[in-house]
């Protein structure tokens, strides 16, 4: 056993002698100090060797591996400025004059970043933050938004159901809700998060997505002040140029509904780009929270966070949004 140690040094440090550049170098570094090298492979005589053999032969195995190294690193201090090493288009191994490595910082995601701005311009025309649960009964996702038992919106197929009553929930409308049930008015939030539907995947389509929800309740609310909101809001967040339209339309818990719609640049034309839905609350949806719907009257919208952050950046894929590709969220 002892005998084939000596013979290993043997012919490793013959070998190291006769390496004449950096390359070949590596070689004999791979052949004996590599994860498979010849070292390692000695390591496997220890299991055969005698009781009496197995202290001295561990000794020596570990004195070998210190000298080798050492001479590997002898002689890798002696090829770095030697022919040897300008010969193979190399220079010195470690060139202490690079410049240093800066760390790389994380970031919030875009979607993130995005709901973030959202808040902020919100908050400076007096919107709180809400948030709610995304697993959701049926109550706060449905009943109380006067959706009744057989609107389609409640298909089971259309929704992820986790068990009889309860759903990842649709909408961040269940938050207006939320929010209704424990506060009196007056009330104004925003409640951003994530919403869940049973899409197939595309280009435009995901099965999880982010909405921001907008609540105003007061005294003599009207349409005027909606409109008026969603303007300053299109103006603060994507430039004074930016134009407002509302589009009607139709949602259970608003009457009159209408759709949100900002002109907007995307990369060098412009073009209407629908954000969401918006409307006067319904007087159902009061009565479900207990408010009085001859006193109170409010606004809700419900924007989704996806399309203003692709629209704004020109990001023409939602898919890319969680690839989790470090190159491409990394550009914002
Ligand atoms: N919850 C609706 C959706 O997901 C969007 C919406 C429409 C929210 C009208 C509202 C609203 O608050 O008033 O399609």
């Amino acid at each position: 056993m002892l005998d084939r140690l000596e013979q290993l040094e043997q012919q490793a440090t013959a070998e190291l002698k006769a390496v004449g550049d950096a390359d070949a170098l590596e070689q004999f570094r791979i052949r004996y100090l590599g994860a498979k090298g010849q070292l390692k492979a000695a390591m496997s005589w220890l299991k055969d060797a005698s009781k009496e053999d197995k202290p001295k032969l561990g000794q020596g195995l570990n004195a070998l591996k210190k000298k080798l190294e050492a001479a590997f690193e002898a002689r890798q201090s002696e090829l770095g400025s030697s022919a040897g090493a300008k010969a193979s288009g190399r220079g010195p191994m470690l060139d202490v004059t690079e410049p240093g490595l800066a760390p790389t910082m994380g970031r919030a995601h875009v979607i993130e970043q995005v709901m973030a701005q959202l808040i902020e311009v919100f908050a400076r025309m007096g919107f709180d933050v809400a948030e709610g649960p995304e697993l959701e009964d049926e109550r706060h996702n449905f009943v109380a938004l006067n959706i009744p038992m057989q609107h389609p919106a409640r298909d089971p197929l259309d929704n992820f159901y986790v068990d009889d009553s309860h759903l990842l929930r649709t909408q961040t409308s269940t938050i207006q809700i939320r929010v209704m049930e424990h506060t009196q008015p007056p009330i104004r939030i925003v409640a951003p998060g994530r919403v869940y539907r049973p899409d197939t995947h595309d280009a435009t389509h995901s099965s999880m997505f982010h909405q921001i929800e907008g609540l105003y309740v007061d005294r003599k609310v009207s349409m005027v002040d909606l409109k008026t909101t969603l303007i300053n809001f299109a103006h603060a967040f994507f430039g004074e140029e930016a134009e407002v339209r509302l589009r009607p339309s139709y949602f259970p818990f608003t009457e009159p509904s209408a759709e949100l719609d900002i002109k907007m640049q995307v990369k060098d034309t412009w073009d209407w780009v629908e954000l969401g839905g918006c409307g006067m609350v319904d007087p159902a949806v009061f009565e479900a929270v207990g408010y009085d719907p001859d006193e109170w009257t409010g606004f809700a919208f419900g924007l989704g966070v996806e399309r203003i952050a692709m629209r704004r950046y020109g990001i023409s894929d939602i898919r890319w949004l969680y690839e989790n590709d470090v190159r491409f969220l990394k550009q914002f």
